[in-house]
Order: C-alpha cells, then structure tokens, then sequence
C-alpha cells in the first residue's frame, strides 16, 4: 500500500501531538466498585460516573438478559423491556419518555429536532458536546449564554438549554431563577438518581419541572442508554423526525434490563444517594483543608489546576488514584481540572486516600 494513502491522518496526529493534546485509551479491568488495575497497576478509581456504586451491584448485574434488538425500533419493533423501561422513566418525570442507545444519541436527537425552525436557543456556555453537537445540527438559532447566569438570558429566548449538574463544572444552576416562559430543556445525567426527590435530578430539587428532560442510565444507574422524557407531542416528534432514533439500532435487551434495575435502585434508595452527598462533603471539605478550590456543590468535585494538569494527574496515579486531567476542548484553556467524582461505595479511607495523594495545594 503507498505508504502517504493515510499522510493527512498522521499530519493531523502530529499537530495534535505537538499541541500537547494527545489522547490515549487506557485499560481499566474493575477488582470492586471503586478499585481496579489500571494497565496493571492497582488504583482506585475517583473518576467514574458510577456514583452509586450500581455498575457492581449485584442485582443490577443479575438483571441482564436476553439479546440484542436486532435493528432500529421502527424497523424490527420494540422489546418489551424497552416500554417497561420508558413506562418507568414516564412515571418518575410525569410524561412519556422515548429510550436511545447512548445520551449523546439522545441529546443529539432532543436538541436537533425539537426546538423550533428558526427561533433562538440559549445555550449554557458550559453545556456537553452532544447538546452543542444537536444544536447544531437542527434549524434553529444558538446563542451561546454565560455559564448558569438567569440573567443572561436574552428577552427574545424560546428555549433555555442546560445540565442540571454540570459535567465538568460540577455545580447546580439557580433552575428556579431562570425566566419562566422560554421552554427548558435540561440535561439530567450527572443528577438522575443523585439529586432530588426520587433522584429526579436537579430540577425537581429546585421545583422547577422542566418542558424535556434527558437523563442516561450509564451514570448512577450503572447500565448504559438514555431517555428523552416530556409530553407526548415532543415523544411523537422524535419518534418520527427524531434521526438518532430512527436510524439507529435499539439498546439491547440486557442492556435495557439493567437499566431498569438501575433506575428502580438509585429512584427508591434514599439513603444510597445520601451517602453519596455525604461522600462528596467529606471529600470537598478534605480538599479546602488543604487549600483547594474545588469547583461546585455536589458528588462531581473539579479542582482546576491549570495547564500543568497532567503532570498533577500524573502525581496521583503514582500514589495510586486514578483521576485524568481533562483539558480544553473539553473545558476551557487555562481552567485545566482533575474532575474527581465522590461515589456511595467509598469508604472513608478512599476518601482520604484521594485527599492525601493531592497534598497540600501550592501556594501562590
Ligand atoms: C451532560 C451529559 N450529557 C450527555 C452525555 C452523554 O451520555 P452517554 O455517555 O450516555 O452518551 C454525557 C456524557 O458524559 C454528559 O456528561
């Protein structure tokens, strides 16, 4: 084969490579729900978003079964265990819900199709590639607006788009602030089963009940798959110009079935989810003791460390804590973090462990 046939991948490697910014996958083989070998070294894990520990339970694990769906839903029909799922999320957020195989599907079908042709969106500044990435891909117009500020909202708003907890910023928006008469559209992943009455998330904390919510089951439920939840006119939309949805295969059935265990547990386990609030205080206040920052409020702790992120991650995996730098494009140059994320199944030595590997923080 002419060895230049792939030179521009390789051109675009090295650009990438000189910027600093090359990324590798690593292999991560679970010994426990927060412990692991990490390409064969032991560590313990503080970046997952398993924040429940559910991704290890038993039952949840037990609950898979059956195959795969065999095709997109408008083709070969939905399973059982897909309208048992959907019926479950419909009953948690009071509406109906249409299941994806993975929430950047979700998002991308949620935020392409259903905001309208030619009317303005303001998108939170900090919002996941895949709410960008639907946005971008429908007809209407974005405006991107400051980060969790009710106040930037533009008068001439239709919609608001957010996370309920931000992803990498770890904080709650002040939901019931922003201006009511925009639709709301809010990004549930990081605070379904975490955050609320019943793990609703962020928003019914704030007795704010959204128009559409999207939540995932790969976060605390502990399986993999999403949903898109609102009336029925926004599922009947997506159902019949929803792209994401109908050109792509349906979760499989053990897939789905997990999910559903997972979301049964981490919706009627009350006092799971508080120990995960109190997992994520004792590991903030061990921080700020030893004069941190760590960003937001709740179970997802970033602590920015700016562009010697790497070298900070690269100090923890060697006493044994798993915590990658996450870097722009995923957040912005100069705010570099370690995203450190509290999970229910850690004891108090995890917590400590993660809180002696930072060390005291520089002083300037
Ligand atoms: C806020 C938010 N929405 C959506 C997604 C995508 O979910 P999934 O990993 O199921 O594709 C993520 C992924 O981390 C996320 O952080």
């Amino acid at each position: 084969m002419n060895a230049d046939r792939h030179a521009p991948w390789r051109a675009r490697l090295d650009a990438i490579a000189r910027a600093g910014r090359t990324r590798r996958v690593r292999t991560l083989t679970p010994t426990g729900p927060v412990t692991a070998l990490l390409d064969g070294q032991e560590v313990l894990v503080a970046c997952s978003n398993d924040y429940l520990g559910l991704a290890w339970d038993p039952a949840v694990r037990a609950a898979a079964a059956g195959g795969g769906a065999g095709g997109a839903r408008l083709i070969s029909g939905a399973r059982p265990i897909h309208r048992a799922l959907e019926d479950a999320v419909g009953a948690l957020h009071g509406g109906r819900a249409l299941l994806f195989s993975t929430g950047y599907l979700a998002n991308l079908a949620a935020f392409s199709t259903l905001p309208v042709e030619g009317a303005l969106v303001a998108s939170d500044a900090a919002n996941h590639a895949s709410i960008i990435d639907g946005l971008r891909l429908g007809a209407a117009r974005r405006q991107v607006v400051p980060h969790a500020d009710p106040r930037a909202i533009p008068a001439d708003a239709h919609m608001i788009a957010l996370e309920g907890l931000f992803s990498m910023d770890g904080d709650v928006p002040p939901l019931a602030a922003y201006p009511p008469d925009p639709w709301l559209f809010v990004d549930e992943a990081h605070a379904l089963g975490c955050l609320g009455p019943d793990g609703r998330g962020a928003a019914a904390a704030a007795g704010v009940t959204p128009d559409v919510v999207i939540g995932t089951f790969g976060k605390a439920c502990g399986a993999a798959g999403a949903y898109v939840a609102g009336p029925p006119e926004a599922i009947e939309l997506l159902i019949n110009a929803g792209r994401s949805f109908i050109f792509s295969t349906a979760p499989p059935e053990p897939v789905a079935a997990m999910a559903l265990a997972g979301l049964r547990r981490a919706t009627t386990d009350a006092a799971l989810r508080e120990r995960l609030a109190d997992r994520a205080r004792r590991l903030r206040d061990g921080l700020t003791q030893l004069g941190w920052c760590p960003l937001g409020s709740a179970h997802i702790v970033p602590v920015v460390v700016g562009p010697s992120v790497m070298e900070v991650a690269a100090r923890l995996l060697s006493r044994g804590v798993f915590a990658p730098g996450i870097r722009w494009p995923t957040v912005p140059q100069g705010a570099e973090r370690v995203r450190l994320t509290a999970s229910a199944a850690m004891d108090d030595d995890h917590i400590d462990r993660i809180i002696e590997a930072f060390g005291p923080a520089p002083t300037a």
